[in-house]
Protein backbone atom coordinates (compact mmCIF):
# COMPACT_ATOMS: atom_id res chain seq x y z
CA UNK A 1 0.00 0.00 0.00
CA UNK A 2 1.87 3.31 1.16
CA UNK A 3 5.56 3.61 1.73
CA UNK A 4 6.01 6.30 4.43
CA UNK A 5 8.92 7.44 5.49
CA UNK A 6 9.99 9.19 8.60
CA UNK A 7 13.28 11.49 9.35
CA UNK A 8 14.92 14.55 10.90
CA UNK A 9 16.67 17.04 9.66
CA UNK A 10 18.81 18.09 12.71
CA UNK A 11 19.62 16.58 16.48
CA UNK A 12 16.99 13.87 18.17
CA UNK A 13 13.86 15.21 17.63
CA UNK A 14 11.80 11.94 17.97
CA UNK A 15 11.68 10.35 14.90
CA UNK A 16 11.87 6.67 16.61
CA UNK A 17 9.60 7.39 19.69
CA UNK A 18 7.23 8.60 16.82
CA UNK A 19 7.46 5.90 14.19
CA UNK A 20 7.05 3.71 17.04
CA UNK A 21 3.69 5.05 18.38
CA UNK A 22 2.41 5.26 15.17
CA UNK A 23 2.90 1.61 14.67
CA UNK A 24 1.10 0.61 18.07
CA UNK A 25 -2.01 3.34 16.62
CA UNK A 26 -2.10 1.92 13.29
CA UNK A 27 -5.40 0.13 12.61
CA UNK A 28 -5.19 -3.77 12.83
CA UNK A 29 -7.42 -3.93 9.53
CA UNK A 30 -4.43 -2.27 7.41
CA UNK A 31 -1.44 -4.68 7.48
CA UNK A 32 1.62 -2.27 8.48
CA UNK A 33 5.43 -2.95 9.21
CA UNK A 34 8.05 -1.01 10.45
CA UNK A 35 11.46 -1.22 8.85
CA UNK A 36 14.42 0.88 10.19
CA UNK A 37 16.80 2.31 7.30
CA UNK A 38 18.90 4.75 9.65
CA UNK A 39 22.31 4.92 8.49
CA UNK A 40 23.41 6.38 12.18
CA UNK A 41 21.86 2.63 13.31
CA UNK A 42 18.57 2.35 14.60
CA UNK A 43 17.56 1.80 18.05
CA UNK A 44 14.46 -0.26 17.95
CA UNK A 45 15.58 -3.21 18.77
CA UNK A 46 17.75 -2.24 22.39
CA UNK A 47 14.99 0.11 23.57
CA UNK A 48 12.47 -2.76 22.85
CA UNK A 49 14.89 -5.73 23.87
CA UNK A 50 14.63 -7.65 20.41
CA UNK A 51 17.40 -9.21 19.00
CA UNK A 52 19.66 -6.66 16.83
CA UNK A 53 21.09 -9.11 14.62
CA UNK A 54 18.92 -11.66 13.90
CA UNK A 55 16.78 -11.10 12.03
CA UNK A 56 17.44 -7.92 10.44
CA UNK A 57 17.46 -6.05 7.18
CA UNK A 58 21.08 -7.51 6.72
CA UNK A 59 19.95 -10.81 6.58
CA UNK A 60 16.68 -10.27 4.94
CA UNK A 61 18.92 -8.24 2.03
CA UNK A 62 21.05 -11.52 1.55
CA UNK A 63 18.40 -14.07 1.04
CA UNK A 64 16.84 -12.15 -1.38
CA UNK A 65 20.02 -11.45 -3.37
CA UNK A 66 18.13 -13.36 -6.19
CA UNK A 67 14.79 -10.92 -5.83
CA UNK A 68 12.26 -9.76 -3.02
CA UNK A 69 10.17 -12.24 -1.77
CA UNK A 70 7.10 -11.68 0.74
CA UNK A 71 7.71 -14.53 2.60
CA UNK A 72 11.06 -13.69 3.43
CA UNK A 73 10.48 -10.89 4.52
CA UNK A 74 7.93 -11.64 6.99
CA UNK A 75 10.13 -14.12 8.57
CA UNK A 76 13.10 -11.24 8.43
CA UNK A 77 10.69 -9.10 10.83
CA UNK A 78 10.34 -9.82 14.92
CA UNK A 79 7.82 -7.53 16.45
CA UNK A 80 7.52 -4.77 18.43
CA UNK A 81 6.09 -6.49 21.78
CA UNK A 82 2.37 -7.17 21.57
CA UNK A 83 2.66 -4.90 18.87
CA UNK A 84 3.76 -4.20 14.84
CA UNK A 85 5.98 -5.95 13.01
CA UNK A 86 9.50 -4.73 12.57
CA UNK A 87 12.53 -5.42 10.54
CA UNK A 88 15.45 -4.06 12.28
CA UNK A 89 18.38 -2.33 11.13
CA UNK A 90 21.14 -1.97 14.54
CA UNK A 91 23.87 -0.04 12.45
CA UNK A 92 27.28 -0.76 12.05
CA UNK A 93 28.69 -2.14 8.60
CA UNK A 94 26.56 -5.03 7.73
CA UNK A 95 23.40 -2.15 8.33
CA UNK A 96 25.41 0.42 5.83
CA UNK A 97 25.56 -2.29 3.06
CA UNK A 98 21.98 -3.30 3.22
CA UNK A 99 21.08 -0.13 2.60
CA UNK A 100 23.09 0.77 -0.20
CA UNK A 101 21.83 -3.00 -1.48
CA UNK A 102 17.85 -2.65 -0.50
CA UNK A 103 15.43 -1.17 -2.80
CA UNK A 104 12.42 0.28 -1.15
CA UNK A 105 10.68 1.19 -4.10
CA UNK A 106 10.79 -2.52 -4.62
CA UNK A 107 9.89 -3.68 -1.41
CA UNK A 108 6.68 -1.29 -1.08
CA UNK A 109 5.69 -2.76 -4.81
CA UNK A 110 6.02 -6.58 -3.65
CA UNK A 111 4.32 -5.93 -0.51
CA UNK A 112 1.52 -4.74 -2.07
CA UNK A 113 -1.26 -4.82 0.87
CA UNK A 114 1.10 -3.65 3.73
CA UNK A 115 2.20 0.21 4.61
CA UNK A 116 5.67 0.42 5.43
CA UNK A 117 6.89 2.80 7.99
CA UNK A 118 10.68 3.45 7.24
CA UNK A 119 12.69 5.26 10.09
CA UNK A 120 15.22 6.92 8.10
CA UNK A 121 16.89 8.77 10.74
CA UNK A 122 18.79 11.87 9.53
CA UNK A 123 17.32 12.94 5.66
CA UNK A 124 20.61 13.80 4.25
CA UNK A 125 20.96 14.68 0.45
CA UNK A 126 23.43 12.27 -0.27
CA UNK A 127 22.94 8.49 -1.13
CA UNK A 128 21.60 5.97 0.00
CA UNK A 129 19.18 8.59 1.91
CA UNK A 130 18.17 10.38 -0.87
CA UNK A 131 17.36 6.92 -2.91
CA UNK A 132 15.45 5.99 -0.13
CA UNK A 133 13.11 9.07 0.11
CA UNK A 134 12.77 9.18 -3.73
CA UNK A 135 10.35 6.06 -3.35
CA UNK A 136 8.01 7.48 -0.53
CA UNK A 137 4.43 8.12 -0.92
CA UNK A 138 4.87 11.02 1.98
CA UNK A 139 7.78 11.64 4.00
CA UNK A 140 7.07 13.11 7.67
CA UNK A 141 9.39 15.12 8.66
CA UNK A 142 9.92 15.27 12.52
CA UNK A 143 11.07 19.27 13.75
CA UNK A 144 11.72 21.20 17.01
CA UNK A 145 9.99 24.71 16.49
CA UNK A 146 13.16 26.06 17.13
CA UNK A 147 15.16 28.38 14.80
CA UNK A 148 18.06 26.33 13.72
CA UNK A 149 15.81 23.26 12.77
CA UNK A 150 13.11 25.31 11.33
CA UNK A 151 15.56 27.49 8.96
CA UNK A 152 17.36 24.08 7.86
CA UNK A 153 13.35 22.47 7.20
CA UNK A 154 12.49 25.57 4.91
CA UNK A 155 15.88 25.32 3.49
CA UNK A 156 15.50 21.76 2.69
CA UNK A 157 11.73 21.75 2.15
CA UNK A 158 11.41 22.61 -1.84
CA UNK A 159 13.59 19.63 -2.88
CA UNK A 160 11.96 17.00 -0.49
CA UNK A 161 8.54 18.46 -1.07
CA UNK A 162 9.44 17.93 -5.21
CA UNK A 163 8.05 14.43 -5.57
CA UNK A 164 5.46 13.89 -3.12
CA UNK A 165 3.95 15.98 -0.11
CA UNK A 166 5.88 16.49 2.96
CA UNK A 167 4.06 16.50 6.09
CA UNK A 168 6.33 18.10 9.48
CA UNK A 169 5.06 16.95 12.62
CA UNK A 170 6.35 19.04 15.29
CA UNK A 171 7.39 18.00 18.63
CA UNK A 172 7.57 20.02 21.66
CA UNK A 173 7.90 24.06 22.59
CA UNK A 174 9.43 26.74 21.36
CA UNK A 175 9.19 29.83 19.80
CA UNK A 176 7.49 29.32 16.89
CA UNK A 177 3.60 28.00 17.23
CA UNK A 178 1.99 25.39 14.31
CA UNK A 179 -0.02 27.73 12.81
CA UNK A 180 3.33 30.14 11.57
CA UNK A 181 5.64 26.95 10.71
CA UNK A 182 2.75 25.47 8.56
CA UNK A 183 2.15 28.92 6.77
CA UNK A 184 5.73 29.27 6.14
CA UNK A 185 5.88 25.91 4.46
CA UNK A 186 2.99 26.38 2.62
CA UNK A 187 4.24 29.85 1.26
CA UNK A 188 7.87 27.80 0.56
CA UNK A 189 6.98 25.11 -1.47
CA UNK A 190 3.87 26.40 -2.79
CA UNK A 191 1.22 24.15 -0.39
CA UNK A 192 3.65 20.87 -0.67
CA UNK A 193 4.27 20.60 2.72
CA UNK A 194 2.69 21.45 5.69
CA UNK A 195 2.57 20.77 9.58
CA UNK A 196 0.63 17.15 9.70
CA UNK A 197 0.30 17.82 13.74
CA UNK A 198 1.95 19.02 16.73
CA UNK A 199 3.09 16.08 19.61
CA UNK A 200 3.72 17.60 23.06
CA UNK A 201 6.74 17.24 24.73
CA UNK A 202 6.69 14.65 27.02
CA UNK A 203 9.40 12.95 28.20
CA UNK A 204 7.84 10.56 30.78
CA UNK A 205 5.42 9.68 28.13
CA UNK A 206 7.91 8.92 25.70
CA UNK A 207 10.47 6.61 28.10
CA UNK A 208 7.04 4.28 29.16
CA UNK A 209 6.52 3.20 25.68
CA UNK A 210 9.99 1.60 25.57
CA UNK A 211 9.19 0.29 29.08
CA UNK A 212 7.32 -3.56 29.28
CA UNK A 213 5.61 -2.41 32.26
CA UNK A 214 4.51 0.83 31.34
CA UNK A 215 3.93 0.29 27.53
CA UNK A 216 0.09 0.02 27.45
CA UNK A 217 -0.84 2.30 29.75
CA UNK A 218 1.34 4.99 27.93
CA UNK A 219 -0.16 4.15 24.99
CA UNK A 220 -3.72 4.67 26.36
CA UNK A 221 -3.05 7.59 28.35
CA UNK A 222 0.23 9.32 27.81
CA UNK A 223 -0.27 13.08 26.34
CA UNK A 224 2.66 11.59 23.88
CA UNK A 225 0.07 8.76 22.39
CA UNK A 226 -2.69 11.52 23.22
CA UNK A 227 -1.28 13.81 20.89
CA UNK A 228 0.27 11.30 18.13
CA UNK A 229 -3.04 10.11 17.79
CA UNK A 230 -3.97 12.86 15.69
CA UNK A 231 -0.72 11.79 13.28
CA UNK A 232 -1.54 8.58 12.91
CA UNK A 233 -5.31 9.29 12.17
CA UNK A 234 -4.39 11.81 8.73
CA UNK A 235 -1.61 9.54 7.70
CA UNK A 236 -3.63 6.70 7.65
CA UNK A 237 -6.48 8.94 5.83
CA UNK A 238 -3.93 9.81 3.38
CA UNK A 239 -2.36 6.43 2.89
CA UNK A 240 -6.26 5.24 2.43
CA UNK A 241 -6.71 7.94 -0.40
CA UNK A 242 -3.11 7.43 -1.95
CA UNK A 243 -0.99 10.69 -2.65
CA UNK A 244 -2.22 13.43 -4.20
CA UNK A 245 -1.02 14.11 -7.99
CA UNK A 246 1.57 17.28 -7.23
CA UNK A 247 0.90 20.21 -9.95
CA UNK A 248 3.76 21.70 -10.57
CA UNK A 249 7.51 19.23 -11.08
CA UNK A 250 10.65 20.18 -9.19
CA UNK A 251 13.55 18.46 -9.57
CA UNK A 252 14.76 17.32 -6.09
N1 LIG B 1 7.56 13.87 22.30
C1 LIG B 1 8.62 13.71 23.08
N2 LIG B 1 8.71 14.38 24.27
C2 LIG B 1 9.78 14.23 25.08
N3 LIG B 1 10.81 13.43 24.83
C3 LIG B 1 10.79 12.74 23.67
C4 LIG B 1 9.70 12.84 22.75
N4 LIG B 1 9.96 12.03 21.69
C5 LIG B 1 11.15 11.46 21.96
N5 LIG B 1 11.63 11.88 23.14
C6 LIG B 1 12.91 11.47 23.78
O1 LIG B 1 13.97 12.07 23.02
C7 LIG B 1 15.05 11.16 22.89
C8 LIG B 1 15.30 10.91 21.42
O2 LIG B 1 14.15 10.28 20.89
P1 LIG B 1 14.21 9.39 19.61
O3 LIG B 1 15.23 8.33 19.75
O4 LIG B 1 12.82 8.99 19.30
O5 LIG B 1 14.70 10.49 18.56
P2 LIG B 1 15.32 10.31 17.11
O6 LIG B 1 14.96 11.54 16.37
O7 LIG B 1 14.90 9.00 16.55
O8 LIG B 1 16.87 10.28 17.43
P3 LIG B 1 18.09 9.66 16.59
O9 LIG B 1 18.39 10.67 15.49
O10 LIG B 1 19.20 9.54 17.58
O11 LIG B 1 17.64 8.35 16.04
C9 LIG B 1 14.65 9.90 23.65
O12 LIG B 1 15.19 9.97 24.93
C10 LIG B 1 13.13 9.98 23.70
O13 LIG B 1 12.60 9.31 24.84
MG1 LIG C 1 15.95 7.41 15.77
Amino acid sequence: MSLVVFGSLKEAPGVTTLVACVAYQWPRHRRVAVVEADADGGSLAPRFGLNPERPSLASFVAVSRHGLSEGEFWSACQRLPGGPAVLVAPGGASTGAALEQMDFGALDRCLRDTDLLIDAGRLRAAEPQARLYEEADFIVVVVRPQFESLALLLDRAEALSARRPLLAVVVGDGTYPGGEIDSALRQTTGDRAWVLATVSGDTRGAAALAADGSRERALRRSLLARTVRPVTDLLVHLCSAGPPALSRAVSA
